[in-house]
């Protein structure tokens, strides 16, 4: 009797360390929803001259809806003289002209908030433009401006000539380093020229960043995909004799030395204040959320160790992202990979996160090869599935419902710096982005229904003709039709409250389960061309018949098709949703 009267005491005395596992619980918008990336310039022209533009993007919204995407997050479209594409923000607090006006974006979150899609931009805190305000403000000789930014003091070396301070690379090759004479001094730009970095050690600089942030949420975006986070903060020099040290040589000899790889970037990435000032944005987030009640997202964009990416997500009571993107499906695994590689791909991210937070899974954006690419044309549903139907947070980058592969760019059409800093017209597409932001396949008619410009600004890519959304629209079975099965279905309570637990049957086929109370679903996903008859009854608890719900279009089998759970017939690259 005393024991249990003592036993609720002691779980009210412990409490600060229980951790409870609330099954059904309300979820939030944003937990169960898609978010779907847009390059506003390759999506959709509405005024012929061959850049995408944000009427276009309001005017397509329909597609998102019916696609089942729930939130569009936007890369920039804030004025920008557009070195990076939009990367190079010279006026945080407009829209850049060749992508409309205020008023426009006024009407695209009209547009969307009517058919219950979020809109989240894209926050770029890093870094301005050099043609800013602030960077001019700055070079005139205006203290407060010259203060926003990183300038060091040129090195003389021994033939008396001006070398930068330090041999810091940019991401785009070269020196991060450029010199002004107008300042006498070099500024810091970790990116390209015409990005010259923030300095965050500035209070001024950290609240005009927060001051960004609350215009747009007034505005009634639903949060920021915040940039190149983890480059906020340069070592204290002060730590150093008031001089920013060199990088240690990263060993890669694999790599040109003018490259950013070359270097660790132990003083120029992932330090500890960047984590302080991420929870600091959320707070100016949860302003907005404390007001309305219409919680606003952060997706961090960071490239770091498992370790450094989790604490993204907060620590203790301070909050962080809601999403630290997971690009491990990116930078871990493709083609290549075996379906041992692709699960502890997964388990790696699933084994770091803290219990109470989502995961999220993405396999393609905007500075990355397409995942139809990566991953071959032939994975495109198996992907998807593995995207959607995943526990978390779901990511899609514009075109992976269509399996849109990268396009060929010449290295005369080639404009994004990645490709063009290269200076190397034989092997610059290893480095150029653009091959995956070309523009998005409407139709098969003049530019894939883009744009009706005589030159858009990035070619469309071969094999529009066939690969469209309207071809895979009217088509009986499409990647389109997948995804948006795909879409519905993750909206059931197993997707959403499930569990997960997954197996590598053989170094190509991987198969994952869901199941929550009564309800299970296993997704088979075979990597390679090799047909294979799998017994899925290795699974605990999986006896008796499984019946196909969904299967990508190379898959011989019918919906509604009905298997022996011990011997399930798998085809070359076959993606099968099977309902227990
Ligand atoms: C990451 C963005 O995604 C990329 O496109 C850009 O070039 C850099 N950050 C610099 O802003
Ligand atoms: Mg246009």
């Amino acid at each position: 009797m005393k024991a249990v009267l003592l036993l609720p005491l002691l779980l009210v005395l412990c409490s600060g360390n229980v951790v409870k596992n609330d099954n059904e619980r309300d979820q939030d918008w944003w937990e169960t929803t898609i978010f779907y990336q847009i390059y506003p310039r390759s999506f959709a022209d509405s005024d012929g001259d061959g850049i995408g533009d944000l009427n276009g993007i309001t005017s397509k919204l329909g597609y998102l809806k019916e696609l089942g995407v729930g939130a569009v997050w936007l890369s920039p479209m804030f004025q920008s003289p557009m070195y990076d594409f939009g990367y190079d923000i010279s006026d945080f607090y407009a829209v850049h002209d060749e992508y409309g006006t205020m008023e426009d974006f006024e009407n695209l979150i009209a547009a969307a908030n009517e058919l219950g899609i979020k809109l989240v931009l894209d926050l770029v805190p890093n870094h301005t433009s050099n043609e800013s305000v602030w960077f001019q403000e700055a070079l005139n000789g205006n203290e407060k401006y010259y203060n926003y930014f990183v300038w060091e003091d040129a090195v003389i070396d021994e033939n008396g000539d001006r070398q930068p301070p330090n041999n810091w690379r940019s991401h785009f090759r070269g020196s991060a380093w450029e010199w002004r004479d107008e300042v006498g001094q070099y500024y810091l730009h970790q990116f390209v020229v015409g990005q010259p970095d923030l300095n965050y050690r500035n209070p001024e600089v950290v609240e005009e960043m927060k001051n960004i942030i609350r215009f747009w949420l007034d505005k009634g975006i639903a949060g920021f995909r915040v940039d190149a986070v983890n480059c906020l903060f340069e070592v204290d020099k002060n730590l150093f004799g008031g001089k920013y040290p060199d990088e240690p040589l990263s060993g890669n000899l694999d790599v040109h030395p003018d490259s950013h790889d070359y270097l660790s970037h132990i003083y120029t990435k992932d330090q500890n204040e960047t984590y302080y000032m991420v929870y600091e944005f959320r707070d100016v987030f949860d302003e907005f959320t404390a007001k309305d009640g219409l919680t606003r997202v952060m997706m961090t964009e960071v490239y770091a160790s498992i370790q450094d990416v989790m604490r993204y997500y907060g620590e203790g009571d301070l909050l962080g992202a809601q999403i630290p993107f997971n690009f491990d499906l990116i930078t871990d695994v493709d083609a290549s990979s075996s379906a041992n590689d692709i699960k502890y791909t997964i388990d790696k991210f699933m084994t770091y996160k803290p219990v109470d937070k989502e995961a999220n899974w993405v396999v393609g954006n905007h500075d990355n090869k397409r995942m139809a690419t990566r991953y071959g044309p032939s994975l495109v549903d198996g992907m998807n599935m593995i995207v959607l139907l995943l526990p978390g947070v779901g990511v899609t980058y514009m075109g992976e419902e269509l399996g849109m592969v990268d396009g060929y760019v010449s290295w005369e059409d080639t404009v994004d710096p990645s490709g063009c800093n290269t200076n190397d017209p034989i092997n610059y597409a290893d480095s150029s982005r653009d091959p995956c932001r070309t523009p998005f396949q409407w139709n098969a008619e003049k530019n894939s229904g883009f744009s009706t410009a005589d030159k858009t600004w990035l070619p469309v890519a071969d094999g529009y003709e066939t690969l469209n959304v309207e071809a895979q629209k009217a088509a009986e079975r499409s990647h389109y039709k997948v995804y948006q099965a795909l879409a519905k279905l993750r909206q059931d309570k197993v997707f959403r409250y499930g569990r997960y637990d997954s197996v590598a049957f053989n170094k190509d086929v991987f198969v994952f389960r869901r199941w929550y109370n009564d309800e299970t679903y296993l997704v088979v996903v075979n990597m390679r061309d090799t047909d294979y008859e799998i017994d899925l009854t290795y699974f605990e608890n999986v006896i008796g018949d499984v019946s196909v719900v969904l299967r990508s279009i190379q898959s011989p089998k019918n919906e509604g098709d009905v298997f022996n759970a011990s011997s399930v017939p798998v085809v070359g690259y076959e993606g099968i949703v099977l309902k227990l």
